[in-house]
């Protein structure tokens, strides 16, 4: 049986630096949304599979159910809390929701951080990218086509 060690921890999160204690094998997931307490980010499958749980480390997306909170320590970790500039919706907030590309959510924080990702290292990319680079996000409700209208709005935007 795994000996379970507390460990002390500062994650820095959206560019403020939370000490957390926890347990070296509590992932990453676990501990935004409970030690930190940003529930964002959201928990699906738990296993790697659905992208509800995706943040950015240093600007890559990540699973954090699958990323051991440890792991973070010294990295830019940015979840959607992040992505706005002040009360205003980043761009892809806002035209997910004009394009209807936001039915029950549950995926959109996941999408709009798989989004951000895609556009930082691909300012125009081709439908074709889109739905390469929102590969790793499932969502059960909207088709995936005002998703990826949305990104390219954004991207046609900027
Ligand atoms: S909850 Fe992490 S990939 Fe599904
Ligand atoms: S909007 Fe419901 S899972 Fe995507």
């Amino acid at each position: 049986m795994s000996e379970s060690i507390d460990r002390d921890l500062t994650l820095s999160v959206n560019g403020i630096a939370y000490p957390v204690s926890v347990d070296t094998s509590r992932n990453l997931l676990s501990v935004i949304r409970t030690e930190i307490g940003l529930t964002g980010t959201k928990e699906g499958c738990d296993d790697c599979e659905c992208g509800a749980c995706m943040v950015l480390l240093d600007g890559q997306p990540v699973n954090s159910c699958s990323y051991l909170a440890a792991q973070a320590v010294g990295r830019e970790i940015t979840t959607i809390e992040g992505v706005m500039d002040g009360q205003e919706l980043h761009p892809l907030q806002r035209n997910l929701l004009e394009e209807g590309g936001v039915q029950c959510g549950f995926c959109t924080p996941g999408m709009i951080m798989s989004a951000t990702a895609l556009l930082a290292r691909t300012p125009s990319p081709s439908d074709e990218e889109i739905r390469i680079g929102l590969s790793g996000n499932l969502c059960r409700c909207t088709g995936y086509a005002k998703i990826i209208a949305a990104v390219r709005r954004t991207a046609d935007e900027s």
